[in-house]
């Protein structure tokens, strides 16, 4: 089966892309939370992405992915009307959404995208969602527009003050907190400084946190043992066990070193690409 590319969009030149894909038995299943393991060919390494939208009428789920390596500068040479040779999914455990009151939604980065499917997942569930995303600066923003249409309350942070409050996520999420008080949930997804600083803040809050770990994955079903984290001091497989864990019980440090593991070897790897 080739996976093609219905649509292809820069959104933001050269860093960010957007695909729409053509893969109707994972839209009929995705859930908010799901990722997919994909291929460029038959040659490439395997690679997890969050799904950040799917259609199931239309039979196509999206994702958005970060050019920072090899198999993401050969994804970005794609054209719409070419396939992956395979697209695994959906994997992962769905996040847990149940009508809980009000839950505030941090996103960062390209964190930002898979932040809008779960978000999405609470407004249908009847949540009020607060919606909180930062980045370094406002052309850095994703889903800005898909999120004010979904929930009226979006906040966001940037770096250099080009939009909303200049400064960090976190400190929008300690506002909130301290103004609101019946934040049920608070989920973060984006670079792991950010999710880990999340669980900083909510922490004197006693406030359910969820963050979504972007461990190294292989083969996305539990075999491999590569994505392998501390959680609540159990070792956990984020792709079977997880990605979603408790952020308060999670081994950040354990999880930064992990990823850092093959810096190396990755960009080995991009500059024989380039080449
Ligand atoms: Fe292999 Fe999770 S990616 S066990």
């Amino acid at each position: 089966m080739s996976y093609k590319i219905l649509k292809k969009e820069e959104l933001i030149p050269g860093q960010t892309t957007m695909l729409v894909i053509d893969a109707p038995q994972i839209a009929q299943k995705a859930k908010p939370g799901n990722f997919v393991m994909l291929r460029v060919n038959e040659h490439g390494e395997r690679i997890p992405l969050t799904i950040a939208d799917c259609d199931a009428k239309n039979g196509t789920i999206t994702i958005i992915y970060l050019v920072v390596g090899k198999t993401t500068a050969e994804m970005n040479t794609l054209k719409e009307g070419d396939g992956f040779a395979d697209v695994c999914g959906p994997l992962g455990k769905p996040t847990h959404i149940e009508k809980t009151g009000t839950v505030v939604c941090v996103g960062g980065g390209t964190g930002i995208a898979a932040m809008h499917h779960i978000a999405k997942g609470h407004v249908e569930a009847g949540n009020r969602v607060i919606a909180v995303i930062g980045a370094r600066s406002k052309n850095l923003l994703l889903f800005c527009s898909e999120l004010s249409a979904l929930c009226p309350e979006v906040r966001i942070a940037t770096d250099d003050g080009t939009e909303g409050h200049k400064g960090f996520v976190t400190e929008v999420l300690q506002d909130l907190l301290e103004t609101e008080d019946d934040v049920a949930e608070v989920v973060a997804i984006g670079p792991v400084p950010m999710m880990e600083a999340v669980c900083r803040v909510t922490k004197p809050f006693g406030t359910k946190t969820t963050v979504s770990l972007n461990s190294i994955m292989v083969d996305g079903i539990g075999m491999c043992g590569a994505c392998r984290c501390t959680v609540g001091g159990k070792t956990l497989f984020a792709c079977v066990d997880g990605p979603e864990f408790d952020g308060q019980k999670v081994d950040f440090d354990e999880l930064k070193a992990r990823l850092r593991q093959f810096t190396e070897q990755e960009a080995e790897s991009t500059e024989m690409f380039s080449k």
